[in-house]
C-alpha cells in the first residue's frame, strides 16, 4: 500500500492542504524529498460491526505499570494530569490514557507491518532517543530489537514502567530545553509534532545531538478527518469536533495541521535526504480488507477514548461551557458510529538525515 511514488498522489482529496506537502515534493539534490501516499481504502460492500474483533479489547484491559506515588499529579474532573510543567500538555496521563497510547502503538504495528521506524540506521546503532516516550512501549521494543544500542526515552511525565530491558532508560525532561546528549543514531518522535510549541527549536536540538549521517524520524497523525468517496459531508459532526479540537490546540500553541507541513522545518534545521510516507487509516470498520478493518477499529477506539478529554482543558480554553462541550461530544460520538461514512486519517512518516559532511546550504 505504500508503493506509489511522488507524482502519483492524485488520490489525495482532502480540502485542508493535508497532502500539499507531499504533492509539491520535487526531488532535489542533495536535499532529496521522496513522498509516497497510499491509494484510497476500498470500502466493504456491507458495513461490518465492531464485534468482529472482540478479543482485542481484552488485550488492553490490564493497566500499564506506573512509577510510585512519589510523583505528584493534579486531578481535574476525574482525570489525572502531569505535575511537571503542569498545564503544558492538556491531555491526562492516567491509566486510561496510557492504555489508549498502547492501543495506538498496536494500531501502528499493524499498519506498518511491525516496523518500528523507517530510517535506515543500519543493524548496529549505538544511541537512540525517543522524545515524548509516553508509556515507553516503543523504546522498550526498540531496546529488545537492538541490544547494541542505548535507548533513552524522555518525557514530561514519569509514567514509564520500572522493569525495562537493561539498555533502555527513561528520564523526565522537557525536550524543548537544551539536549545534553550527542552522537545519536536516531532521534524518534511519535505523535509529537502537533503538541510541541517550538518545533523549530526541538528539530534544532535533534540536529545537534545526532552524529553526522544520523537520522530523525517523526511518525505523526494529521488531525483532520478525510474522505475519498463523498460519504463525509461538510457538516459532519465528527469532522466539526476535530475542527474545534484544532482551534483549541492552537490556544495551547499547538497545531493539528503541522504533521503535514514538516518539510520546510526539517530543511531549515539542516536535514537532507527527506522522505515522507503517507498512510491512510480508516476510522471504523468500513474497509473491505480485514487488516484495515482491524486497524480501523483500533483507530475508532482510540478516537472514542480521546474525545472526552477535549471537554476538559481544550474546550475550556475555547470558552465552551461543560453543557456545550458535552453536547458537541455526544453528536460527534453518534457520527463516529455511522459506518456508512468512510472517514480516514492521514498518517505522516517523515525521516531525514543529518548530512555526513556538515550542514548543507539550501
Ligand atoms: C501523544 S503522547 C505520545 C507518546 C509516545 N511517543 C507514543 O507514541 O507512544 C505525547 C507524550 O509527549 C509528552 N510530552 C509533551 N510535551 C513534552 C515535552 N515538551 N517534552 C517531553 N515530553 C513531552 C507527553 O507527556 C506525552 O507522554
Amino acid at each position: 500500500m505504500m508503493t506509489s511514488l511522488a507524482g502519483d498522489l492524485a488520490s489525495c482529496h482532502d480540502d485542508d492542504g493535508a497532502c500539499d506537502e507531499a504533492k509539491s515534493a520535487t526531488p532535489l539534490s542533495p536535499v532529496t524529498t521522496l513522498a509516497t501516499e497510499a491509494p484510497a481504502i476500498e470500502a466493504a460492500s456491507e458495513s461490518g460491526g465492531d464485534d468482529e474483533f472482540d478479543a482485542i479489547s481484552e488485550l488492553f484491559d490490564d493497566t500499564t505499570s506506573v512509577t510510585s506515588s512519589i510523583y505528584a499529579h493534579t486531578y481535574e474532573r476525574g482525570r489525572r494530569y502531569q505535575s511537571f510543567k503542569n498545564g503544558r500538555y492538556p491531555i491526562p496521563n492516567d491509566d486510561f490514557e496510557q492504555n489508549r497510547e498502547d492501543m495506538k502503538h498496536a494500531m501502528l504495528m499493524e499498519l506498518t507491518d511491525g516496523k518500528l521506524f523507517y530510517a535506515p540506521i543500519g543493524e548496529n546503532p549505538q544511541k537512540i532517543l525517543d522524545i515524548g516516550t509516553g508509556t515507553g512501549i516503543w523504546a522498550i521494543e526498540v531496546g529488545d530489537l537492538y541490544p547494541s544500542a542505548h535507548i533513552l526515552g524522555i518525557d514530561l511525565t514519569p509514567i514509564q514502567p520500572l522493569w525495562v530491558p537493561p539498555n533502555v532508560e527513561f528520564v523526565v525532561d522537557d525536550c524543548e530545553k537544551d539536549w545534553l546528549t550527542g552522537d545519536v543514531d536516531l532521534a524518534h518522535f511519535r505523535f509529537m509534532a502537533m503538541i510541541l510549541r517550538d518545533i523549530p527549536g526541538v528539530l534544532g536540538h535533534a540536529y545537534k545531538s545526532l552524529r553526522p549521517g544520523g537520522w530523525i524520524e517523526l511518525q505523526e497523525l494529521h488531525g483532520h478527518p478525510c474522505c475519498d468517496d463523498g460519504t463525509m459531508g461538510r457538516d459532519d459532526q465528527f469532522k466539526q469536533l476535530y475542527d474545534l479540537a484544532g482551534q483549541a490546540y492552537q490556544k495551547f500553541g499547538m497545531s493539528t495541521a503541522l504533521p503535514a507541513q514538516l518539510k520546510p522545518l526539517l530543511l531549515d534545521a539542516g536535514f537532507q535526504n527527506i522522505h515522507c510516507k503517507i498512510m491512510k487509516v480508516p476510522i471504523g470498520t468500513w474497509a473491505k480488507d480485514k487488516t484495515m478493518r482491524l486497524i480501523g477499529l483500533y483507530q475508532k477506539t482510540v478516537v472514542g477514548d480521546f474525545i472526552p478529554t477535549l471537554a476538559g482543558r481544550p474546550f475550556e480554553a475555547l470558552g465552551m461551557s461543560q453543557v456545550e462541550a458535552q453536547v458537541t461530544l455526544a453528536f460527534a460520538r453518534k457520527a463516529l458510529d455511522d459506518a456508512n461514512v468512510h472517514r480516514y486519517f492521514n498518517y505522516y512518516f517523515w525521516y531525514a538525515q543529518k548530512p555526513v559532511l556538515g550542514r548543507t546550504t539550501v
